[in-house]
């Protein structure tokens, strides 16, 4: 089941990366980010091991450019051109390279590196990520919505490449962890923990007057904003389970999801012999980035060490998909292909109080999506939201319907999840399910 795309890890650095004595070079998209700080965190603490070729951002230009004081970077890129100006700036004197815009991205991740650690947020990571997969090197994927917006033309990339993946997402570095040395006939069952977040125990009635202060409370990790938002209505674990289905090259059927309030177990296995393993960790992303960057080695973390007895009690429970219909729509639309868009959303910019619903904040439809005999392009793949809606932004829509489930009743319609804030409302009118 982990296909040949996950291959361990050889000692050869990828061609021309690599310093003497060992130290393996790490590029960083995604670096002002709280993944991407989680990186430099744990790469700080190893000087010994890692050293930082470049860091990228969007338009955060001075955090950036003391990121890549602070972590000696070669190279510091902005995806934001309007805010190159202010880098270069912020850079001078330092000896540090500064280049902006899209092109510039995707060049600092293509630079040779031992392993490219991609934590931008959202499809806006989905390039710059194949850039880093075409060189061939070990790529530590934290952007879920690689996968999730095209996941097979990702992985098709991955294996075209010769690329090394290993995930960084919590879940599904337990899981990598815990196919390692299984055989793929044996499993029988992923199962991916989710904490619940804030609203695990609201009512429905109560959920539709939640505001988005409450919606950012997250009980148990401390993460980006868009990915807080998202862990509040289970959008989040319905996105992993699309993730894992390209990851882990598994039946939908095969795929489970439980709440776990306590956040310690993060995925389980079971194989065929009734066993079953679980990988447990304090909840600190550190750990699976240090995974992702020194895979098969383990190294130093000062992740907080589990207690068991203080726990005392790790408690599991079904998610209820009548208050939480996301995970319910991302298993609809892993079944009929494995997609899901993301409108970019000012929700999680603004603060404001304006209602949160986990109901509103998602649709779905059927839509026709490109189908044909052909490999999938990520040009085809970009998809007005006009096609669900008439929204007005284009955002990252997988074409990987055709075959890809036996459930796909016809390769050409695909269910698409399009969720976003309630600070971009979906039209009232929208219906709930529209046909093409
Ligand atoms: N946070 C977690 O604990 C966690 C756990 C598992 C998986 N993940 C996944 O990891 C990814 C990153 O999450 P995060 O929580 O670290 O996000 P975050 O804190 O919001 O950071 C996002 C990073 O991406 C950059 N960025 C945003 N838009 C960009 C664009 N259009 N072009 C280039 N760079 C852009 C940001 O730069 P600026 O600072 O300039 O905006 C920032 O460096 C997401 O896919 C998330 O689902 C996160």
């Amino acid at each position: 089941m982990v296909s040949g795309q996950m291959r361990p890890a050889t000692d050869a650095p990828a061609d021309g990366a690599g310093t003497a004595g060992g130290v393996k070079l790490v590029t960083v998209l995604g670096a002002t980010g709280s993944v991407g700080q989680s990186t430099l965190d744990v790469i700080g603490r190893n000087p010994h091991l890692f050293q930082v070729e470049a860091v990228t951002a969007n338009s955060n230009a001075k955090a950036l450019a003391q990121m890549a004081v602070r972590c000696k970077a070669r190279l510091a890129v902005l995806a934001d051109e309007t805010r190159y100006g202010e880098l270069r700036e912020c850079l001078s004197g330092s000896g540090i390279e500064a280049a902006a815009g899209a092109g510039a991205l995707a060049e600092a991740a293509a630079r040779p590196a031992d392993c490219v650690l991609a934590a931008i947020s959202g499809a806006a990571g989905l390039m710059p990520t194949l850039a880093a997969v075409s060189q061939g090197r070990r790529v530590a994927l934290a952007n879920k919505e690689c996968l999730v917006s095209a996941g097979r033309i990702f992985m098709e990339a991955v294996r075209k490449a010769g690329a090394e993946l290993v995930p960084v997402d919590s879940e599904h570095s337990a899981v990598f962890q815990l196919l390692a040395s299984a055989e793929p006939e044996a499993i029988e069952r992923i199962v991916l923990t989710a904490s619940g977040g804030p609203f695990r125990t609201w009512s429905l009635d109560r959920l539709e007057r939640a505001t988005p202060e409450q919606a950012l409370k997250h009980p148990n990790w401390s993460m980006g904003r868009k990915i807080t938002i998202d862990s509040a209505t289970l959008m989040n674990k319905g996105l992993e389970l699309i993730e894992a289905y390209h990851l882990f090259s598994v039946a939908p059927a095969q795929l489970e999801v439980v709440v776990h309030p306590q956040s310690i177990v993060h995925a389980l296995v079971g194989f065929r012999d009734g066993s079953m393993l679980a990988q447990l960790a304090d909840p600190d992303m550190r750990t699976p980035v240090a995974l992702g960057l020194s895979w098969p080695a383990r190294i130093d973390t000062p992740t907080r060490r589990i207690d068991l007895v203080e726990l005392g009690t790790l408690s599991f429970e079904r998610p209820d998909e009548t208050r939480f219909r996301a995970l319910g729509l991302a298993r609809g639309a892993m079944e009929t292909g494995g997609m899901a868009a993301y409108r970019p959303a000012s929700f999680t910019n603004t603060g404001t109080s304006t209602p949160f619903s986990s109901r509103t904040a998602t649709r779905s439809a059927l839509v026709r999506t490109p189908g044909g005999s052909g490999t999938p392009n990520v040009t085809r793949v970009l998809v007005p939201t006009a096609v669900v809606w008439g929204a007005r932004r284009t955002v990252a829509v997988a074409a990987c319907a055709e075959g890809a489930s036996p459930a796909t009743a016809s390769p050409r319609m695909s269910r698409v999840i399009v969720w976003c804030d309630m600070g971009e409302r979906l039209p009232r009118s929208a219906p709930e399910e529209e046909p093409p």
